[in-house]
């Protein structure tokens, strides 16, 4: 997908939050807490046009899944067009609903979620929703990595996980804080 076909999705409908794809650099900064190694299960929450799926399928072991769930029809459309992969599965659907979609046996054992999803769009009890959806499915010790525009998420992230770490990126368009939060289980 061009970028000029992104910022044509983006005038379209406000919950794509952004009006260019996330850069390359903070694709690769997001991907560095991956253990690419290993065999895993990582659900992606709005993929957008696939700048990480793309990214993470070249880099995943052939025994490793991708799960994409992306609320805007258009981009899951795109998406299913032009990535033709037995490791992937893509569900037009949005991320609070993601237990619903998911295989009985996927939940509490996902690997790492990785969210691009703009929380700051949601109510506070949609936040918390999402969240505890995802800590849902997340196995213990799995991964929470959430690419956001401002802190905001830090004081709901506590709430349902109890703990995080922010970095920030500056090179990207909008700049992100890039969030890492453990699900220790508790
Ligand atoms: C900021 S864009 C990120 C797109 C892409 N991941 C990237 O990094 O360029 C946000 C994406 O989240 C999707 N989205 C917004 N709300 C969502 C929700 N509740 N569930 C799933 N996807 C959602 C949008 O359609 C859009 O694709």
């Amino acid at each position: 997908m061009s970028k000029i076909d992104f910022l044509k999705t983006f005038i379209k409908d406000r919950d794509v939050a952004s009006v260019t794809p996330t850069s390359m650099h903070c694709v690769k900064k997001v991907c560095t807490n991956i253990d690419f190694k290993q065999d895993f299960t990582l659900v992606e929450y709005g993929p957008g046009d696939g700048v990480f799926s793309k990214y993470l399928l070249n880099k995943m072991t052939p025994g490793s899944k991708l799960i994409l769930i992306e609320l805007n029809k258009d981009f899951a459309v795109r998406l299913q067009e032009s990535i033709n992969d037995p490791r992937v599965e893509i569900h037009n659907t949005r991320a609070g609903d993601v237990e619903s979609v998911l295989s009985p046996e996927d939940i509490g054992h996902i690997d790492y979620v990785l969210s691009g999803i703009p929380f700051s769009f949601l109510k506070k009890d949609r936040k918390h929703v999402v969240l505890q959806a995802t800590k849902n499915i997340l196995r213990e010790g799995g991964l929470f990595l959430a690419y956001q525009t401002s802190g905001h998420l830090k004081k709901p992230v506590m709430e349902v996980f109890g703990n995080y770490e922010t970095d920030f990126v500056p090179l990207n368009i909008p700049p992100y804080f890039v969030y890492k939060v453990f699900n220790n289980g508790t």
